[in-house]
């Protein structure tokens, strides 16, 4: 997994829990890495998964819960960094149905080792859109929390359903986006 996401993540847990978890979670962690990541390094997901689960741990707040809030903010994030892929598109809709055939494959040219997750998408309703998120990591509520994230950007009404796919394992979901009025 790109350093992006860990510098993120570890941004994330520093504004909302302070600076001494962050470093609780990371020696507590025994991490590969040491905690120490650059943002185009590549590491083991598992260490995300480590982290998450120790803050879990520590804050008493659902694993699924953190994940999903890490990725409502991790969309910010790529906002601020990747202006580039929100031009022209105003709607939710239309910039979460780029994500497979457009953003992540331009995501793979700028970082060839990146493991990204891949998106069906069913478009056949008129304004609505049905995305099957599958990956063989298991983050499932990052995609949540990006989905999230970018329906709060557009500042639309769109009602959102999330349906597992993955008996609990969070590898797989269905996400149903019915934009209302
Ligand atoms: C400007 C928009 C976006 C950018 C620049 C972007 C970029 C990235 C990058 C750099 C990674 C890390 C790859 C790795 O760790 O090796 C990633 C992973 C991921 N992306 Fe995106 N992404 C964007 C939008 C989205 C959206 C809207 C979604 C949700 C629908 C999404 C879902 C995910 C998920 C869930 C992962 C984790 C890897 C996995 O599940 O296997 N991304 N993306």
């Amino acid at each position: 997994m790109k350093g992006i996401v860990f510098t993120e993540f570890l941004e994330m847990v520093e504004a909302k829990f302070g600076d001494e978890m962050v470093d609780k979670i990371i020696d507590d962690a025994a991490l590969p890495s040491d905690g120490v990541y650059t943002a185009i390094g590549t590491y083991d997901h598992q260490e995300l998964l480590s982290l998450v689960a120790l803050l879990s741990e520590y804050t008493q707040l659902p694993i699924p819960q953190l994940v999903e809030k890490f990725g409502h903010q991790l969309f910010g994030q790529f906002l601020a960094g990747y202006p580039g892929f929100f031009s022209g598109i105003n709607s939710a809709l239309d910039f979460l149905a780029n994500v497979e055939n457009y953003i992540h494959v331009e995501v793979l040219k700028l970082y060839p080792d990146a493991e990204l997750p891949t998106f069906e998408y069913d478009r056949s309703i008129p304004g609505a859109l049905v995305i099957v998120y599958r990956s063989t990591r298991p983050f499932a509520s990052l995609a949540l929390g990006l989905i999230k994230g970018c329906i709060e950007h557009f500042g639309e009404e769109i009602e959102l359903e999330a349906e597992d796919l993955s008996f609990g394992k969070g590898t797989a979901m269905k996400f149903t986006l019915v934009k209302q009025g």
